[in-house]
């Protein structure tokens, strides 16, 4: 994907504004959209919903940046939504399996609905089709996961016969479903036994639950000398890294890998000793903000479709680059 079209209209926005005010984008002046995420509090998701509102700014549209936890909390952002006049929304659900629930509010409404990061699923358990997504290359991203926790062993010259890998899943959840597989997969193909894969479930895709799944399992499996861990998102990542250091596991004898790249990897990375967090698999989720909410604002004000369905791609972070892939991402 590419973030082009976005700068080409930057640019279009900027000539526009020297033009006299009343022959710019008349028409465009009344969209107002909303984007509702499951985790407001989290810096992925700060990011995503300023960087549709920094484009709204330049394509002249308003972004209503709202909260939606829990199943009703969404429904009543979609509510105070419509009350405001917004005609559509960009959502990552709490809750994959709201997804009939929300899409039938949003029709109660004639409001469009696009889904960025996490799909619904229908009824019958599958990807709800017919409605637009933006969402990571989940497994291919889980298999970069992989491959870069077993380079880092190999470096680190590791037996992996005395090493457990610590899978934070989250099964529920085809995201994280998809990304935790790939990683696994990974694993297995470098010659890992599956015996040593140890399964922590989690309840959510935070910190906390990721540390309240990670911290018995230390103990429970306390024969490996070294444990790799990973999960769908580097929150989840500096969790099982924080019960590990709780368990007094040394940082040389651990490799978590993440995903995402958002402001949690920057504040590790950022300290001044290494911590068992190696390293993260970054997306832009800048990116994810700027592209969801333009497929959104086109299909509302040029009544243009959005894909069906985007991947997005992502680059390992670490200690190392970060700086970099942060600036290459513009994140
Ligand atoms: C899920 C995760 C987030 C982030 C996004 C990216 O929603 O919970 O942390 O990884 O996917 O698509």
């Amino acid at each position: 994907m590419s973030l082009l079209p976005a700068f080409t209209r930057v640019l279009a926005t900027t000539l526009i504004a020297l033009v006299p005010l009343g022959m710019a984008h008349a028409s465009d002046d009344n969209v107002k959209i909303g984007f509702i995420v499951k985790k407001p509090e989290q810096a992925w998701f700060i990011n995503e919903q300023r960087a549709a509102s920094e484009l709204g700014q330049e394509q002249g549209f308003s972004v209503v940046r709202l909260a939606g936890e829990d199943g009703q909390q969404v429904l009543s952002a979609i509510d105070n939504l419509h009350a405001q006049g917004a005609q559509g929304f960009v959502i990552c659900p709490p809750d994959v399996r709201l997804g009939m629930a929300i899409a039938n509010r949003a029709k109660q409404y004639d409001m469009k609905v696009v889904t960025v990061d996490d799909q619904f699923v229908g009824g019958d358990g599958k990807p709800m089709a017919d409605v637009p997504h933006l969402g990571m290359s989940g497994y291919k991203i889980g298999e970069q996961v992989g491959n870069a926790i077993a380079e880092e062993m190999k470096r680190r010259g590791w037996d992996m016969a005395d090493t457990g890998a610590l899978r934070i899943s989250n099964n529920e959840l085809p995201t994280a479903r998809e990304r935790t597989d790939g990683a696994t997969q990974a694993l297995l193909d470098a010659g890992f036994d599956k015996a040593n894969v140890i399964d922590a479930p989690q309840q959510n895709t935070d910190t906390t639950s990721a540390f309240s799944a990670a911290s018995p399992m230390f103990s429970k499996y306390g024969k490996f000398d070294h444990w790799v861990i990973y999960a769908l998102n580097e929150e989840s990542v500096l969790g099982g890294v924080r019960a590990s250091e709780q368990y007094g596991l040394s940082p040389d004898d651990v490799i978590g890998v993440g995903i995402n790249g958002s402001g949690a990897a920057f504040a590790e990375f950022s300290r001044e000793k290494p911590t068992g967090f190696y390293g993260t698999v970054a997306v832009s989720s800048t990116m994810h903000g700027r592209q969801s909410a333009e497929n959104l604002y086109q299909w509302i004000a040029e009544d243009k479709q959005p894909p069906a369905n985007t991947e997005t791609t992502g680059t390992l972070m670490t200690r190392d680059n970060w700086k970099e892939v942060r600036k290459e991402l513009q994140l």
